[in-house]
């Protein structure tokens, strides 16, 4: 079996509410189907390109995270990491589910707001807030802020101490921690090490505490004025695929919540990031991949908290007083969505060198650009079916001026024609999201589908000439 088929293969057992027929039977917008609509019915009716989204796939992924989460915890929460992906469309569909959002900045506030989050589901997390955005979201009623830093954790304990009587309810807070270990993935997708911007060091934390509480007359002061701080975050990094690390960063949580006890915290809500990582493949339809996740984290912390008496007296045995949540973004999102694109030409510059041209680029689909990412990608529809058996090491490129512009470096295809159209896939995280109007583009079109129906469609407007 070829290379393709066998990816081929993979890709059908591998995405659910995905169905890619044979190569041979791509033609006519019948060799695809989104949730059972046929790729014909998307190219009908918008622009290329295009991201396709099934809303089913992403309320199944949530609902595998919160029965896991059930079967641990009595008290959980999930916190969708909307930067993953922020179509309107997407979040009242996770709403809906009953999840919360986690966001990271008061433009994600006021859109997490708009979609219809109560702000008491709402987590504000994020390097570097400004004090105008902690106020915005403070005053309308969030439930949660994690703070990255000791300086904005002493601005808004100090703030919701003067103005806790005019506000109708005070978020929980959570530090940030920075466990400092290492972990595999691309650089810029690490958030945990001594290296990292984010978090909070654990001896940075206790040194704070002990010359702050020298600011206060009695011990009860200093204890209202900390009262907010309950709880424990941390996010060790993203595209996360081997999880050993694990065990250690709970270790670095415990520790930090023993010293909070023993100081009269009260932490009684641990955020334990996101970061579960996406084959190249996809996910797995059963959900085996999030099932065992949570597994993982909830035995690792049952187990090792039997080293502190403290805390199994505090949060009960199996952790049945605390409330422990999780901030998926990623693994929620990324194989709903597929990003299509169509051939303009083809360019054979040597034995080694073919290109392929695509109406999609950098700008619209970036992953591939900024991190080297690679996205299985398949020709979905074929303007006709010859020579299936030649294919070409092609580099998929796009319109913008770059060399940098390319949609996969290595994509062994078939040869392709004009107005070929080729799919990538596990696009529904941080491609939308991170798509950008440069060289003065449009944003790509968005289809959303839902229980086999195509439910919302956007075709993007050139940007505005200022
Ligand atoms: N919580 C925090 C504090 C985060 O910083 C992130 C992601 C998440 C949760 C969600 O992580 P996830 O479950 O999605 O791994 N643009 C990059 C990914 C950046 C991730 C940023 N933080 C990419 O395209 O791979």
């Amino acid at each position: 079996m070829s290379l393709l088929l066998i990816q081929i293969e993979k890709g059908k057992k591998m995405r659910p509410f995905f169905n890619l027929k044979a190569v041979s039977e791509r033609t006519l917008g019948h060799g695809f189907f989104i949730d059972s609509v046929p790729l014909s019915h998307i190219l009908d009716l918008s622009t290329s390109p295009v991201y396709v989204t099934s809303l089913n796939a992403i309320a199944e992924r949530i609902s595998i995270y919160k029965k896991s989460l059930e079967n641990y915890f009595i008290n959980h929460s999930i916190f969708y990491a909307m930067k993953a992906n922020y179509a309107e469309t997407i979040l009242q569909h996770i709403k809906e589910t009953g999840a919360g959002v986690d966001i990271v900045s008061i433009g994600e506030w006021r859109a997490a707001r708009h979609a219809g989050f109560s702000p008491q589901k709402i987590c504000f997390a994020g390097v570097g807030k400004k004090e105008v955005e902690w106020i915005e979201a403070i005053e309308g009623g969030i439930g949660f802020i994690n703070v990255e830093h000791l300086s904005e954790l002493q601005d808004i304990l100090n703030y919701l101490s003067t103005h806790k009587l005019k506000l109708s309810s005070l978020p929980i807070l959570s530090l940030r921690l920075n466990p400092c270990v290492e972990v595999k993935t691309h650089p810029h997708l690490k958030t945990g090490a001594l290296d990292s911007k984010f978090g909070i060091l654990f001896e940075h934390f206790v040194n704070w505490i002990n010359i702050i509480q020298q600011d206060f007359s009695t011990q009860q002061d200093f204890a209202n004025w900390l009262s907010p701080l309950k709880g424990i975050h941390v996010h060790v990094g993203s595209q996360l695929m081997e999880n050993k690390i694990f065990s250690l960063v709970i270790d670095k949580v415990l520790e930090c919540a023993h010293f909070m006890f023993e100081k009269n915290m009260l932490p009684m809500h641990l955020d334990l990031g996101g970061g579960l990582g996406v084959p190249y493949e996809g996910v797995d339809p059963n959900g085996d991949d999030i099932k065992k996740h949570i597994e993982l984290f909830s035995t690792i912390l049952v187990n090792n908290i039997k080293k502190y008496e403290a805390l199994q007296d505090k949060w009960g045995k199996k952790c049945e007083n605390l409330n422990v949540s999780f901030e998926p973004g990623r693994s929620v999102v990324a194989s709903s969505t597929v990003f299509i694109t169509k051939v303009l030409y083809t360019k054979h510059n040597s034995a080694e060198h073919h290109f392929c041209y695509v109406d999609g680029a950098m700008n619209d689909f970036p992953r591939p650009s900024l991190y080297n990412a690679q996205h299985q990608c398949e020709v979905i529809n074929f303007q006709e079916i010859e020579k299936l058996e030649t294919q070409f090491h092609w580099k998929i490129v796009g319109p913008v001026c770059e060399s940098g512009d390319f949609l996969s470096s290595d994509a062994l295809l078939p040869n392709l024609k004009k107005n070929d159209v080729i799919a990538f896939f596990e696009a529904g995280a941080y491609c939308r999201s991170m798509a950008n109007n440069y060289n003065l583009r449009k944003l790509p079109s968005e289809i959303f589908i839902k229980d086999g129906r195509i439910i919302k469609i956007i075709n993007n407007e050139l940007p505005p000439i200022q």
